[in-house]
């Protein structure tokens, strides 16, 4: 993880870089594929999806492997902030160029602020929480900060009404059903929770529910017994939020990405609990449905469940991460010199 200290002078701008790409491996991504790669230039940083992480039955299009990517991409520019590094970041996925998905170039240096110095502890402190939420709403102040944090990114943040959370548990079941009849997914999600998939990766067991929690919109169902211990409640103050935008393009996957990850960071600064789903997005029909039940406002890219976790049950436990040999890259030129901070 990074420091949160001020810039040190005369440090080579590639270490920073290389530490920014490291502290970025904690991103949350989808099934745990980390389906990124970083290459450390001597002043910039560029990502690339990795294919060889990617899932070609669940997620054809590569939706969640570019909102995953662009998760790791944020994570990256808030580690560069609270290093006190201003930064540009282009996003450049072509049809030429799919996998070369954005770059990040350092453009001066700033005091470090407060608030990069919370969001960079929060990366440490985010994970997945798929237990029931407890019996106290979130208040309306919370929901708009992380509205915010969304729209800063270029996202709309749309809270669900109760009306739409039961629309939206209807589509959820109908994509878990597609999903369940399709032996490739079925295999898919089997190989990352428990198959044979590269070690620090995948979803173990004890991020899983021991049991089907009682929620409003069913959870994804992992296909493979959990270990984590849930209470018996029913998650009926959870809120549910879904993140969209104008256009549904490469480019808005990668900004739903960055806004997923200011939203988090920023719910796990005031203690939300949060909670991905996105089977609705992957499945093409229950994707139609959500654009449908939007109003045709935009294009839906994912939904998050977020509530208060349970202080009385042990939280899940952090999941594994990839060496960071098998995720960064540093050219050559970058790691002989290099221009200095
Ligand atoms: C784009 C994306 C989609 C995800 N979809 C789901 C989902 O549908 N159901 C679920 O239980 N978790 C989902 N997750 C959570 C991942 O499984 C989780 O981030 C990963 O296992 C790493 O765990 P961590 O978030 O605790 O670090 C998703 C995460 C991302 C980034």
């Amino acid at each position: 993880m990074t420091s949160t200290s001020a810039p040190t002078p005369g440090r080579p701008l590639a270490a920073a870089l290389a530490e920014a790409a490291e502290t970025a491996g904690h991103a949350p991504s989808i099934h745990n594929t980390q389906p990124w790669r970083w290459r450390v230039g001597t002043d910039a940083l560029d990502l690339y999806a990795d294919r060889s992480r990617s899932l070609p039955a669940t997620d054809p299009d590569g939706r969640m492997l570019l909102t995953s990517c662009a998760a790791a991409l944020h994570h990256a520019q808030v580690a560069l902030a609270a290093e006190g590094l201003l930064t540009a970041v282009e996003l450049l996925p072509t049809p030429a160029e799919p996998d070369h998905l954005a770059r990040v170039t350092i453009t001066g240096t700033a005091p470090v602020t407060p608030e990069a110095v919370r969001l960079v502890q929060a990366i440490g402190m985010r994970h997945t929480d798929r237990r029931p939420t407890i019996e106290e709403e979130l208040t309306a102040d919370q929901i708009e900060q992380l509205r915010q944090a969304a729209a800063a990114q270029g996202v709309h943040l749309h809270r669900l009404t109760p009306d739409q959370t039961t629309e939206l548990a209807v589509a959820v079941s109908r994509a878990e059903d597609v999903a369940a009849a399709d032996p490739a997914l079925v295999a898919e999600t089997t190989r990352w929770t428990g198959g044979d998939r590269p070690d620090g990766t995948g979803v173990p067991a004890d991020v899983i529910p021991d049991r089907r929690p009682q929620t409003d919109v069913g959870e994804r169902d992992f296909a493979v017994p959990g270990t984590l211990r849930i209470g018996g409640e029913h998650d009926k103050h959870a809120a549910y939020v879904v993140l969209f935008s104008d256009t549904d393009e490469p480019r808005d996957w990668l900004r739903a990405g960055q806004a997923m990850s200011a939203a988090w960071l920023r719910a796990t600064e005031l203690g939300i609990a949060v909670l991905p789903f996105s089977q609705v997005i992957e499945v093409d029909a229950t994707r139609q449905l959500l654009r449908r039940m939007l109003a045709d406002l935009g294009y839906a890219h994912l939904v998050l469940r977020l509530g208060i976790a349970d202080p009385d049950h042990v939280g899940p436990p952090r999941t594994p991460r990839l060496d960071a040999a098998h995720t960064i890259e540093i050219d050559p030129a970058a790691r002989a010199a290099g221009p200095a901070v």
